[in-house]
């Protein structure tokens, strides 16, 4: 397995690669990798003949109060997981080899990104597709590999190699999860004890919106209400959003009779987690 920390050695690597047909699978990822990353690995190994992954925590998708400089990383640990998920090259550049000075050209989202985790979170997405951009502009890989876990990213991403022309095929992997329903994501490592049982409130008020949806529901507004409702029964949380919204667009949907998505963001402690499902009429 390859470790690089710059793009000029990552090029010549994936290059020698294409000049023998073999086909790449990427995986962009920020690092201190958990299950949910591996599921991602482990598809993208079944599909290609070479897969790379990135683990480089994007200063430019972090808002100016946000967790960049405490986001956490374990490099070593990774290395392993990357290793034994049977990874041809892991690129693990610095801040400065991404970023040499400060971008001029950003990609810019409109309104994809402007709903959901983008209200709070102003030019994230900007951040996010800027670095996958160039991200995929360093690893031209043939398929890359996105969790539904960030059910908005994955979107708006799909709509960006649409847009931009990218010769990529994008594939949508889905929510990995703790066995108690938590999902898998970096963040949990800030919970507490009480915070981690608290978190639990998530999964379950997603659980309650797809027995409404089962049971005939339809009136958006009904079922976040029914799970606002209970989600404010648990002290530990604080809504950032729960929102119905439309699967390609992100608009917010009143009458349910076309693919939506039922996204949250809720506040455990001083974390931001987020969760999801899509569902089918
Ligand atoms: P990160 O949060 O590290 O996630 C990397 C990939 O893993 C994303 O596609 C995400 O959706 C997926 N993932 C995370 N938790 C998951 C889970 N529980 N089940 C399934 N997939 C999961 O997302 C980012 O990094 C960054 O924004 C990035 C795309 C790398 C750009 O900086």
């Amino acid at each position: 397995m390859y470790n690089t920390d710059n793009i000029k050695d990552t090029r010549k690597i994936i290059n020698e690669w294409k000049k023998q047909g073999l086909s790449v699978g990427f995986v962009p990822t920020m690092g201190y990798l958990h299950n949910g990353h591996k599921s991602l690995l482990d598809k993208a190994r079944q599909e290609n003949d070479r897969v790379v992954i990135s683990i480089f925590v994007n200063p430019i998708q972090f808002g100016p109060n946000e967790d960049f400089e405490k986001y956490p990383r374990n490099m070593e640990r990774d290395l392993n997981l990357c290793r034994e998920a049977g990874c041809d090259l892991v690129f693990s550049p610095s801040v400065s080899e991404m970023y040499p000075s400060e971008n001029l050209v950003y990609i810019d989202v409109n309104e994809l990104g402007d709903g959901l985790c983008g209200v709070l979170r102003k030019n994230h997405f900007r951040g996010v597709c800027t670095v996958v951009a160039k991200l995929f502009n360093i690893v031209t890989p043939d398929r890359a590999y996105f969790g539904q876990k960030d059910a908005q990213q994955l979107t708006i991403i799909k709509r960006m190699v649409y847009d931009l022309s990218f010769d990529i095929e994008i594939v949508p992997c889905p929510i990995i999860r703790e066995s108690d329903g938590l999902a898998l994501s970096s963040r949990n490592t800030y919970l507490s004890a009480d915070e981690r049982r608290a978190a639990l409130v998530l999964s379950k008020s997603l659980n309650y919106a797809k027995q409404l949806l089962a049971s005939g529901e339809r009136n958006a507004d009904k079922i976040k209400k029914e799970m606002i409702d209970l989600i404010n029964k648990e002290p530990l949380a604080k809504i950032d959003y729960v929102e119905v919204a439309y699967k390609e667009s992100l608009k917010p949907v009143c009458d349910i009779n076309a693919p939506v998505l039922v996204a949250m963001a809720v506040y455990i402690g001083k974390t931001r987690l987020i969760d999801n499902f899509f569902w089918e009429v």
